[in-house]
Order: C-alpha cells, then structure tokens, then sequence
C-alpha cells in the first residue's frame, strides 16, 4: 500500500510540523473501508468523531453517542489504518472534572479497546483537569475549543464562537490553560479567524481548525461532508470535494434497473456446474 508517511505520526510529529510551518490534515473516519482508502491518502490523522451520532447513525446531535459505540467505530477505522493518527472523541457524559476517575476509565478504554492513539475532549478551563488526570496516565489528549456540540444545550444553538471582546479572551485563556494541562494540540470549531490565527501564533502545541480559517495550524473535516455523502445539509466551512451520493444513487438505480430488466447478472457473473467455460 503506498502512503506518504513512512511511519505513523505521533504527538512529536505534529509539534515538528507546527515549528517547521507545516500544515496539518485530518478528516474523520468512521469505518474499515473509508479508513483503507484514506491510508492510500494519509492524513496525519483520523478522527473517530462522535459526529458519527448524525452521519452515521441518523441522530439529531451528538449527545446520543455512547462509549461502546466509539470503541466499535475506531476498532473497525484502526483495521483499516497504518498511516495515521488516530484520535477518538470521549462522548458526552463519559468524562468530567468532576469526576476524573470516570475520565480515566473511559480514556482507558477508548485507547485499549479502540485501538486509538489519543482521545479528543470538549471543553474550556474546567477540562484542565481532566487533560492532566489522562496524560499523567500516559493518554495523548487533544483539546476542543469554541463550538463545542457536546454543549449545544448550553449554548443555545451551532453558532460562531469568541465574537465579543469578552468571549474572545476566554477562549485565548482557555486555549493557553489546556496546552499547560497538557493538551498536544486543539480543536478550534466556529472560531472567526483572526482569532484563531492569534491563538496559533501564541501556542506551541498546534491547532485545528474547522469553521476557523487558513491561520490554523491544520484542518479538519467530516468526511461525508467533504465527499458529498450526507446531503442534508452543508456547514458554510465545508467544501464539496465530489458528489459520492449522487455516485452512489445512479450505481444503485442502474442495479436495480438491470435487476428488474433481467440485465443482471450476465454470464460472466454467474457459476455453471461445469467447471469448463
Ligand atoms: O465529531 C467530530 O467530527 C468533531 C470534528 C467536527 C472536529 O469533533
């Protein structure tokens, strides 16, 4: 299998990738065959997202994700995957400040059981905790910052975060209180981009950026967004890079329409009783 990466990036290889300038790519993964394709690809890393929940599984949010459901995706992503990173969201309510031995437990086994590099979790000041407590236990952990889904009903609704002078300062402090509990890199979702940049330039460990412009230090993207698979709705920060429903739906109505016409299957995909041609 050819791949660009002769080995799998670690925390070291993103931190380097920041200091040279080097833009970092991940796009979420939820399955064995995406994730073969990928490892054709390799982006440095694959993200089991708990936006599995919607694009997926048919949920209306994240919130219904549990645990068992990550470690069954990232088993299946990290089949498929030798050139990439794996990182994959601890789902809603499986880790808290308070409660830092229930965080451990679910880092643990999304890591054992997932087959996972790193865990991803939400949240600004208050995970500083938690960030700590998994890397002291030698968990890589990366943070989410800005819109963070686990935290809709708080937040009112999927909107841009850090607008205000206030809003944008807490979000500066929280990006600084992470790296130093131990973050080796964040998330910034639905962050305007000035500030993003500015958050970049002050870390050393690098950032992410969804819905928060070139000044990120890497990207990332929900692969049925950007394959053109989950056709209910487009974020404004996702670009289509191909069509694969509409692929998918003309392969399956020119199926359906030799099925019925008796086109399907052909000699050649059919077996005889004798072996002979
Ligand atoms: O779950 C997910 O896909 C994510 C990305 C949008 C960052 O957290």
């Amino acid at each position: 299998m050819s791949h660009p990466h002769m080995k799998r990036p670690t925390i070291h290889t993103l931190r380097e990738m920041k200091e040279k300038g080097e833009k970092i790519s991940m796009i979420t993964c939820y399955d064995y065959t995406s994730a073969r394709i990928l490892n054709d690809v390799g982006p440095e890393i694959l993200l089991v997202g708990d936006s599995l929940g919607m694009v997926v599984h048919g949920h209306e949010s994240t919130l219904r994700v549990t645990l068992d459901m990550m470690v069954f995706h990232s088993r299946a992503v990290a089949r498929g995957s030798s050139s990439s990173m794996i990182v994959i969201d601890l789902p809603f309510a499986t880790y808290s400040a308070s409660d830092l031995p229930l965080s451990l437990k679910s880092a643990a086994r999304a890591i054992s059981e997932g087959s996972a590099h790193a865990v991803k979790v939400e949240g600004g000041r208050r995970m500083a905790p938690v960030i700590s407590t998994l890397v002291a236990s030698g968990i890589p952990v990366m943070g989410h910052l800005g819109l963070t889904p686990q935290s809709i009903h708080m937040i009112g609704g999927y909107r841009v975060q850090g607008r205000t002078q206030e809003a944008a300062e807490r979000l500066i402090a929280a990006a600084h209180k992470l790296e130093k509990a131990g973050a080796f890199a964040i998330v910034l979702e639905l962050v305007p981009s000035e500030l993003a940049t500015a958050i970049s330039n002050e870390l050393t460990i690098p950032t992410i950026g969804i819905g928060a412009g070139v000044g990120c230090d890497g990207q990332v993207q929900v692969f049925h967004d950007i394959m053109g698979m989950y056709e209910e709705f487009l974020p404004k920060h996702s670009k289509r890079y191909a069509n694969v429903a509409g692929l998918m739906r003309e392969a399956a109505r020119s199926y359906v329409e030799d099925v019925r016409a008796g086109r399907f299957p052909e000699n050649e995909h059919s077996v005889r009783q004798s072996k002979e041609p």
